[in-house]
């Protein structure tokens, strides 16, 4: 039986000279830029991004890929290789972003370029990526992060990547139409290989914490296959209840609160829940960098735990296919097999992360498999990963 789980990503590289001919037999010429950023996966620390509060992500060895060269002709092309999706358009002059469609992703990034003083000229251009899509492993960002990268060789200027993060996520707000925080685009930026980070969103900053070693922990991201199509209009109401939660208790943002706060409070239901796991989750994300940093495993896997019940039971944005993995995994850990497991990303469908015993990822992911089979009635599909490095330019 082959094993439950692949390992190892196509490499950058191999994908890279894949894509470099993809462009030349459409474009009639090899592409001049190249530039790569990854997709994340967040250890702990769920919806606290947009509330100013703190993360734990690291990168994952899946990434999007977009290669360039100026354009000929007065206008750009767009190629979204695995979508199988052309666009064109006025890169010099992107006033009119499209409300859908991949296009909005080169041009929303791009206007902000020109809002800055850095006009990107017409370029044709392709996108092809081994982030599985609106699976919560934020493609999108990779996506953001690999463009502004690409543009930034073009223009010959480099960007602050703080101040690059903030103009991914303001290309995603405006363009892309989701209220999303500063973490997806700062792990692709920031990424260190061997680390998570710790990010404070209120500043926001950034410190990097090696994992353990290799032999100690093995990342594991168990994909549901779940995606369900309210959930972007259900994350902004999160965000929304969230905000109404700070003015009603009298804070600019959620990370100005405490749990003491909270529970003495007036706020009803369910913003006394929401308010709840924010201030709480925030906690564990410190504890939870704490013991990664002293190696405590097991409290690390503890947190993760209480992570995903605060999501599901406070916060709502879980759903059955995510309890089974967790909860299945919850159920191993007196083996010692599993250090611990949540939903990761914006929730109601998408992943789940599990860290394993190295030895136990076959096993693991065997039941895992068995336990969802039964309940849902179709596989999910696993693969592990290490802490991967950030967004970067490529020799074409
Ligand atoms: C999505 C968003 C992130 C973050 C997570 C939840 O992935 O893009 O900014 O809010 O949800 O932690």
């Amino acid at each position: 039986m082959p094993p439950p789980h692949t390992t190892g990503s196509r490499s950058v590289e191999a994908h890279l000279a894949d894509t470099v001919e993809a462009f030349s037999r459409r474009f009639g010429r090899r592409p001049a830029y190249a530039a790569a950023a990854p997709g994340r996966v967040n250890l702990i620390g769920g919806h606290t991004d947009y509330n100013n509060g703190f993360v734990l992500p690291l990168a994952i060895d899946r990434h999007t890929l977009v290669v360039a060269d100026r354009a000929r002709a007065g206008s750009s092309t767009f190629w979204a290789i695995d979508l199988g999706e052309v666009a064109s358009a006025d890169l010099t002059a992107p006033r009119d972003v499209p409300t859908a469609g991949f296009a909005r992703y080169p041009l929303g990034i791009a206007r902000i370029f020109s809002e800055h003083g850095l006009a990107v000229p017409n370029l044709d251009l392709a996108v092809s990526g081994t982030v599985p899509i609106g699976a919560g492993l934020a493609s999108s960002a990779a996506l953001l992060a690999a463009l502004a990268t690409l543009f930034e060789q073009v223009v010959a200027t480099r960007v602050d990547p703080m101040e690059k993060a903030r103009w991914c996520r303001d290309a995603e707000h405006w363009f892309a139409g989701t209220p999303c925080g500063i973490m997806d685009p700062l792990i692709a930026i920031l990424a260190r290989p061997g680390h998570a980070l710790l990010i404070d969103c209120r500043g926001p900053s950034a410190t990097a914490v090696p994992l353990p070693a290799q032999n100690r922990v093995t990342v594991v991201i168990a994909d549901t296959h779940h995606r369900r199509a309210l959930a972007e209009s259900l994350y902004a109401e999160r965000r929304r209840e969230c905000g109404r939660a700070a003015s009603e208790l009298g804070v600019p943002s959620l990370r100005e609160a405490d749990p003491a706060q909270v529970a003495a409070s007036a706020l009803g239901d369910p913003l006394r829940r929401r308010a709840r796991h924010v201030v709480e989750e925030n906690q564990r994300v410190l504890l939870a960098a704490a013991a990664l940093k002293t190696g405590d495993l097991a409290l690390l896997g503890e947190l993760m735990f209480l992570s995903h019940t605060s999501l599901r039971d406070d916060f709502e944005v879980s759903c059955p296919e995510l309890d089974t993995l967790v909860e299945t995994a919850a159920g191993l850990r007196g083996t010692g097999e599993v250090i611990g497991a949540r939903m990761t990303g914006g929730g109601f469908g998408g992943c789940a992360v599990i860290l394993c015993r190295p030895d136990a990822v076959e096993p693991v992911s065997r039941q895992l498999r068995s336990a969802y089979l039964a309940a849902h009635g179709r596989p999910p599909t696993f693969f592990t990963t290490p802490a991967a490095g950030s967004a970067k330019t490529l020799t074409v």
